[in-house]
């Protein structure tokens, strides 16, 4: 609802869809017609008749506002696609090679469309990459497509619509393939190349056109096609490309080309029986970077550096004599003398001899003119590009622009506050984030392009309050629900060939089956992805406690790369299978599964008991040595008693100022540690850490010129010092949080009811923060105002807030001039509840 009155609300709501647009403009549905529903519901699951595939359905939503005056949404519409395997025409195919064949092949078909055209799609299965081109025009602007998937257990397909490309008479239409992670020929640690579903890229495509007549015909792949080798003579997604213009032919995808001299195909097995639409934002050229600075060495070598690091590709135009070779090399650091270092991000690498050079592009120039090069089915994590050339050529500032690749999620968060190093810390946040999503979240976008659990349920909330991401995740539970063993174990890496499930893989980092789920629910408020999930996330807590009957576990990794000290592995990944049975608990109670919910209770206090028995000295007050991560790890995941809670989290703040205001934890630790101190009354230390400009800390990566997260708090450091990881990124999700104070309640989840508990730190001037939830933009910002503070809150319309206001003695809170009649919450907090709306506020 766009409205922006205070109180806003939905009364009632009535839904149509139907497959006529006329009828449903006028309030009739064929498909779908709900009578007038009192109800303030946002999100309500589609209960019509079944739908059809290949349909096209129109639907229109009315609501009834606070004054019951009824509004309608325009018309809108969605089409389904296959629906079902069995509607498939079309069969797998490839050419002739084998799958160490470096050459990605071509693929090309003429057809003839006899009748007037009204509309056509283009359905495209594919395991391996594709670009996909009709009459010469590439389709789309998806990049690396499909996304990555368990190739023998799921495939993608994607849907375009063709009709504009599309001519009556003659058409042709031209497949390129890539490797992508389904032929890994490129050999490093985790051995994907030998996945066991590894083969020469396929493709099955259906070409559906609808003629004005209302006949159907359907273009598929068969034996009729035809396959020749292309010009893209090696590509392999962990290293480069390498391009040999001296090979294009030109014209290979338009009807009158000659392809006598073309092979035939030959049709392979469907590489799993799972075939699925990619329901997802695709990867996409998101920025165009152009070169900040450019160096000439000499004549045959020349530097670029973007001016900040991303994940992506570079495109270089240059004019040259046939048959010159350009070596791309793509960097995040330099050395002394300015070449470029890859020392910080190939050593996992294991090459077989010395053609497939690490991050480094090959294009070898056709002569005939200016030619440009830029990867189809590769990407990097870099800043730096150096070029190299076997002849003299020349190049310019222009000749050479980044890409910024990655899921194309849309930004729906903003922070803004008077401290330009905080600031520049939550861009770098987002630039890591987004480097690391490329249809699963990933570890970094160099050295591993891994699928790392770890990382990414650290960065859960960081990705979901800025980023708007739940497809990338529904889509990457399914990779979870593909990799699970029978027994529930999950692998470390998802997807994977089969590494990971020996190492790296406890509840530390494979919580994500069970805290992704759960945040998705809280930030969108729509259980289906913990229905989609219950099953997986009980036979993983079911392994855990038949292997760990005491409720205490020492499977996992621990508090990686740390600052200094290290904590106990036991007491870090009981803290996670305590959050996961918690979790099952709290899910299996959403789901009506009451005996469930008891069950995992209980469980999940036993874990509590155990821990607390072994860890937490009722003399001390303090967990274990007392360290960030053991204090801070506890309190965050709810695991201390609450008589004591107060006095832990006095020793963690005591702590924090031994360790004078710094950080001193690793992966877990950075998780837990800003926001357990700001939960419990300790925002302004939490501020200090979180703002600290010298060694360790954020601030200190930014000083030193940081535009992206690091994996190491020590930017010297010899191992693990990627310069793109998203691990440390929790800070990211604590300015909305600890700040802001922007959280979802976990009773009315998706923002129906926003939790608001600003905390107005000192030595910040003022603070923004906004975040689009499904009911609209959330805005929390404050600005001093001589000795008070002035805070605005934005509630969207059919929500409703409950504001938490910090107060020091004497102070009240002023809205409209007048006092407002708030409730004391806890010491120093005022609570008071609103209806949407737009408030300003004055504590003073
Ligand atoms: C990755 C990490 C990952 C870790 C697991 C590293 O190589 O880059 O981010 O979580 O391994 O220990």
């Amino acid at each position: 609802m766009a409205d922006l009155r205070q109180g806003a609300l939905q009364k009632a709501y009535q839904v149509y869809v139907g497959t006529d647009s006329a009828e449903v403009s006028r309030g009739k549905g064929d498909a779908w017609e709900t009578d007038k529903v009192s109800s303030a519901a946002g999100l309500v699951a589609y209960n019509g008749k079944t739908l059809n595939a290949f349909t096209k359905y129109y639907w229109r939503v009315d609501v009834w506002d606070k004054e019951d005056v009824r509004s309608s949404s325009a018309v809108t519409s969605f089409e389904t696609g296959m629906g079902t395997m069995r509607n498939w025409q079309g069969t797998w195919i490839t050419d002739e090679h084998d799958m160490k064949t470096k050459p990605a092949p071509y693929f090309r078909k003429v057809f003839e469309a006899g009748k007037k055209i009204k509309s056509a799609r283009a359905y495209i299965a594919v395991a391996g990459l594709y670009e996909l081109s009709i009459n010469g025009q590439k389709i789309g602007n998806h990049r690396l497509d499909p996304m990555y998937t368990r190739f023998d257990r799921r495939n993608l397909y994607v849907t375009y619509d063709v009709t504009a490309q599309l001519q009556s008479g003659k058409n042709a239409i031209g497949v390129l393939l890539g490797n992508g992670w389904y032929n890994h020929q490129s050999t490093a640690v985790w051995d994907f190349d030998k996945a066991p579903w590894r083969n020469r890229p396929t493709f099955c495509l259906d070409l559906r056109i609808t003629y004005e007549d209302g006949s159907v015909e359907t273009v598929q792949s068969d034996r009729s096609w035809k396959s020749s080798l292309s010009p893209v003579i090696f590509n392999s997604i962990y290293t480069a490309e390498h391009y040999d213009a001296r090979l294009e032919q030109d014209g290979w995808n338009t009807v009158n080309f000659d392809d006598a001299k073309w092979k035939g195909v030959i049709i392979r097995s469907s590489p799993s029986n799972n075939i699925v639409s990619q329901s997802m934002q695709p990867v996409r050229n998101v920025l165009e970077i152009p070169a900040t600075t450019f160096v000439k060495f000499n004549d045959t070598a020349y530097h670029y550096n973007l001016g900040r690091n991303i994940s992506g590709v570079s495109k270089i135009t240059v004019k040259g004599e046939a048959g010159t070779v350009i070596r791309l090399r793509h960097a995040e650091r330099l050395y002394d003398n300015g070449r470029v270092d890859l020392s910080n991000i190939d050593q996992h690498y294991r090459p077989v001899g010395t053609e497939d050079p690490y991050q480094t592009d090959i294009f070898i120039l056709s002569g005939k003119g200016e030619e440009t090069f830029m990867p189809k089915f590769n990407y990097k994590g870099f800043q730096y590009v150096e070029v190299k050339a076997s002849k003299p050529i020349k190049l310019a500032k222009q000749n050479l622009v980044g890409y910024f690749m990655h899921s194309d999620v849309e930004p729906i968060g903003n922070i803004s506050t008077s401290n330009p190093v905080v600031n520049k810390i939550w861009s770098a946040t987002n630039a890591s984030y987004l480097s690391n999503l490329f249809g699963y979240p990933t570890d970094c976008p160099q050295r591993e392009k891994n699928g790392w659990t770890g990382d990414a349920q650290i960065a859960i909330e960081t990705g979901l309050y800025s980023f708007d991401g739940i497809t990338i995740y529904e889509k990457w539970l399914a990779d979870h629900r593909d990799e699970q063993q029978p027994n529930g174990v999950l692998p470390s890496i998802i997807p994977t060939n089969g590494w990971g499930y020996e190492w790296g893989n406890g509840p530390d980092w494979t919580s994500t089956i069970a805290v992704i789920p759960w945040n998705i629910y809280l930030f969108y408020g729509d259980s289906k992805i913990l229905s989609d999930n219950y099953d997986n996330i009980k036979r993983y807590v079911d392994h855990i406690d038949e292997q760990y009957p005491t409720g205490l576990t020492t499977w996992g990794l621990g508090d990686w790369v740390p600052v200094k000290s290290k904590s106990p592995v036991e007491l870090t990944s009981s803290a996670y299978y305590f959050a996961d049975a918690t979790i099952l608990s709290k899910t299996a109670a959403i789901l009506g599964k009451t005996a469930d919910a008891e069950k995992y209770e209980k469980l999940a206090q036993k874990i509590k008991n155990a821990v607390n028995a072994k860890y937490l000295n009722p003399t001390t007050n303090l967990y274990g040595a007392g360290t960030q991560t053991e204090l801070s790890v506890p309190l965050y995941w709810g695991l201390v008693p609450a008589d004591v809670k107060s006095q832990v989290a006095a020793n963690l703040a005591k702590r924090v100022e031994f360790d004078k205001f710094h950080l001193d934890v690793g992966l877990l630790g950075t998780k837990a540690i800003l926001n357990a101190l700001g939960q419990n009354g300790y925002t302004d230390v939490a501020y200090k850490v979180a703002s600290q400009e010298d060694f360790p800390s954020w601030g200190w990566w930014i000083v030193n010129g940081a535009t992206t997260l690091y994996e190491n708090w020590n930017i010297k450091s010899k191992y693990d010092i990627s310069l793109n990881h998203i691990m440390f990124g929790e800070i990211g999700a604590w300015l909305y949080k600890g700040i802001g104070g922007i959280f979802p309640d976990e009773t009315q989840p998706g923002f129906k009811n926003v939790l608001l508990k600003p905390h107005f730190v000192p030595n910040l001037q003022n603070y923004e923060s906004s975040h689009t939830g499904p009911y609209g933009k959330i805005t929390s910002s404050w600005r001093r105002k001589g000795k008070g503070v002035s805070y605005t809150a934005v509630v969207p319309a059919n929500s409703t807030a409950t504001i938490y206001f910090p107060v020091t003695a004497g102070q009240q809170v002023y809205l409209s001039n007048k006092v407002v009649s708030t409730t004391d919450f806890a010491v120093d907090t005022k609570l008071y509840k609103v209806e949407a709306g737009t408030y300003t506020f004055e504590i003073k």
